[in-house]
Formats: C-alpha cells, sequence, structure tokens
C-alpha cells in the first residue's frame, strides 16, 4: 500500500505530489492527461520495469535528464527510483540502495490491470505461468530461491544440451532440475486450488448475468501426469539430445479456470472476460495479503472500456470488500460517483497535473 506519491520529470507529469486513499484512488481526465502514466510510475517503482516500453529513456519527460518516483509505502517505508541518462536506475528503500528488486516486490504485491486485460485469455501459456507465480512468490517464501535455482540449472542443462556434451554431462543436473521443479510444482497447484476457491464468489457478484454452473481447474504440471519429473527427464533423455534443449519441466506448465469445461475465451462476452480477468486479479491480491503487507496494490488501467455502468460498479463495490488499494483510470468523470465513500479518493489528471476533487 502506497501512503504517499510524488513523481517528478515522468512522461507529461512534471511534478506531482499525492496522498493516495488506501482504499480506491480515482485518476480520471481526458486522452492524454496523463492518468497512464501515473499508473506506470506506480508500476516502476514496486517492479523496476515499465508495461509500456522496454526502454527507460522513453519515460523520462521530454528535455529532462532524469525521472523519480518517490513514494512511503505500508506504513512509513521510504522508497525511491530514479532513472537518469547517466548514472541508469537506482532503487532505495529505507535509504539504503536496493540490491535485488525482488527485496521490494515482496513488500508490495501489485497487479496491473490493463484495459484489454480480457485479451489475456488468448495469450500464450507464459503469461498464465507468471500469473499464477506472481501469486506463489507473495504466497511461499521458498518460491522465489527454488524458481532462481531452477532457472540456473535448466541454463546449464540447456547450454550441455546445444553443445552435444556427453551424455553425464548432461543428466547431471536431473536431480537438482527435478527437486526444485517438483516443489515449484507443488506450490503452484496449491495456490491455484486456494485461487479458484476465492475466484468463484468473487466472479458470481461482478458478472451477475452470468450464471455459473461449474468453474474448474485445468493444471499441466509441464512434464507426464503419470511421471516423477526425474521419470520424465530420463525417459525423455534422447528427444531433449535431438532438440537441443530440455522440452519438459516446470518451464512448460500451463493451467486454465474453464467454466463448464470450456475456455473463458469461447464463452465469455469481452466484457465478461474483462470481469474474470478482474475478479482473478482481486482474488490474487485478497491471497498476497501476509505478514506486514497491509494491503495489496491493483492498478486498473481504464476501467470503464468494454464495462457498462453497472459492472463497473460491481467492480467498485467488490473492492471495498478486499483488502486493496486501488487506483483506478478512467476518461468518465462521473466514474468517481458511482459508490460514494468518504475514504475514496477522485483526483482530477489534467495536462500532466493533479487537482484531488473532494477534498
Ligand atoms: N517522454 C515523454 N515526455 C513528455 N510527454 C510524454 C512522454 N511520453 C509520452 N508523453 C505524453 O504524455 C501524455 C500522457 O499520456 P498517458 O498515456 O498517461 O495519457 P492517459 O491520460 O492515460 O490517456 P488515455 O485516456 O488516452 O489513455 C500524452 O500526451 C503522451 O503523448
Ligand atoms: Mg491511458
Amino acid at each position: 500500500m502506497l501512503s504517499q506519491l510524488s513523481i517528478s520529470s515522468l512522461r507529461n507529469i512534471s511534478a506531482i505530489n499525492i496522498q493516495p486513499s488506501k482504499e480506491v484512488n480515482f485518476l480520471l481526465g481526458d486522452n492524454g492527461s496523463g492518468k497512464t502514466s501515473i499508473i506506470e510510475a506506480i508500476h516502476l517503482l514496486a517492479l523496476g520495469r515499465s508495461f509500456r516500453t522496454r526502454t527507460l529513456k522513453n519515460v523520462i519527460q521530454f528535455g529532462q535528464q532524469q525521472f523519480q518516483v518517490i513514494a512511503k509505502i505500508n506504513s512509513d517505508t521510504p522508497v525511491g527510483l530514479q532513472y537518469s541518462l547517466t548514472s541508469g536506475i537506482q532503487i532505495r528503500l529505507n535509504s539504503a540502495p536496493l540490491k535485488k528488486l525482488s527485496d521490494l516486490a515482496s513488500q508490495l504485491p501489485l497487479q496491473y490491470i490493463s484495459a484489454n486485460c480480457h485479451q489475456f485469455f488468448e495469450l500464450g501459456p507464459r503469461f498464465r505461468r507468471q500469473l499464477v507465480d506472481w501469486g506463489v512468490f507473495h504466497v511461499e517464501h521458498r518460491f522465489n530461491y527454488h524458481w532462481q535455482s531452477y532457472k540456473k540449472v535448466l541454463q546449464q542443462r540447456n547450454s550441455a544440451l546445444k553443445k552435444r556434451k556427453p551424455t553425464a554431462e548432461i543428466t547431471l543436473w536431473n536431480t537438482h532440475l527435478s527437486e526444485h521443479g517438483e516443489q515449484i510444482n507443488s506450490y503452484r497447484l496449491s495456490y491455484l486450488s486456494n485461487l479458484l476457491t476465492e475466484f468463484v464468489p468473487i466472479f458470481t457478484r461482478l458478472c451477475t448475468d452470468f450464471k455459473l454452473a461449474e468453474v474448474s481447474l485445468k493444471y499441466q504440471s509441464g512434464w507426464l501426469k503419470e511421471q516423477s519429473l526425474s521419470a520424465s527427464l530420463d525417459s525423455s533423455f534422447e528427444r531433449d539430445r535431438k532438440l537441443g534443449y530440455t522440452r519438459s519441466g516446470a518451464h512448460a506448465a500451463d493451467w486454465s479456470f474453464k467454466l463448464n469445461d470450456a475456455d473463458p475465451a469461447e464463452m465469455l462476452s469481452r466484457g465478461q472476460q474483462k470481469l474474470f480477468y478482474l475478479a482473478l486479479s482481486m482474488a490474487q491480491g485478497k491471497l498476497a495479503i501476509k505478514d506486514g503487507n497491509e494491503r495489496s496494490i491493483l492498478l486498473i488501467d481504464d476501467l470503464s472500456s468494454e464495462l457498462d455502468i453497472a459492472h463497473q460498479q460491481n467492480v467498485l463495490i467488490e473492492l471495498k470488500k478486499l483488502p486493496v488499494q486501488s487506483f483506478i483510470s478512467s476518461t468518465d468523470l462521473s466514474l468517481g460517483e458511482l459508490v460514494k465513500d468518504e475514504k475514496d479518493k477522485v483526483f482530477h489528471v489534467e495536462q500532466g497535473e493533479i487537482k484531488l476533487a473532494n477534498a
């Protein structure tokens, strides 16, 4: 959760400074006013990267040398991110330079929900793995260790395969790969079954007109069902050698929530798909709350696209029930009136400047 936020020289924002609400924050304004830029700034701060560009120099305001995002997280911990043309990226947590981005990420569970998040269901398995792994990362503190180790071992094994090394130099990695892979697999499975439990009631409330019969989890570990990963690595050794890389493993996992055994993309309308994705993110935000995290953050860019007023209202009502701080952008200035709650804040964004509307 953010209790204070300052942004400077970032896209069309010269300098703004706001005290966000713990609950819902509306960022309302015309096209090009700077709403997505504020959301981008928060995303940058939490994750060290933008969802709009790989080259951070594009984020710096035209004619400037650097941009800065500074905030207080949870009760009072200062965090700051600065990117300058000369010295690159620098992140400070509690006034000390941060070495690992994951240290900050674990304190600030944050999800970005794009205007066209309904397209999620057409994306590849990599995105679905990212989604589940985000959740596991915030629930199982050992996950990051297993995942980083797994990636390293996989790289070694693939490099040995590619260089056509002798068998023993390839199979040497199997034990470690299996250990980490099996652990990752069991974390994912138990997370997804908890996620399903949280997801169903939320989706039912968001999408009142859709008569939900049965939602089920379809999960693929990334290797043959009846086998252990270790046995699978053994039995597919010749195939891997021909391919020059390791095909099966935790890096090949996939999952989906099926509705009456069908894909959401084949069954739901576009608006309903957006609600499905929002419900997933809300359920994840709820599960991510543990230890010192008071609230997780949802960045919802352009809530109004694809959704009519009644469904936007359902989303806002649902957010009130969750331990979530949200930043919601829209070009619809009346959105802030939809659910009257004194704890919410409405910010009007105009040409990179911001005005608190309900002070
Ligand atoms: N590096 C930059 N320096 C200055 N201005 C920039 C830079 N990059 C983008 N802009 C401009 O910043 C403005 C804000 O863009 P932003 O995407 O935040 O708008 P928005 O309020 O989300 O609009 P929309 O409702 O259309 O999504 C745009 O006019 C954009 O062209
Ligand atoms: Mg935008």
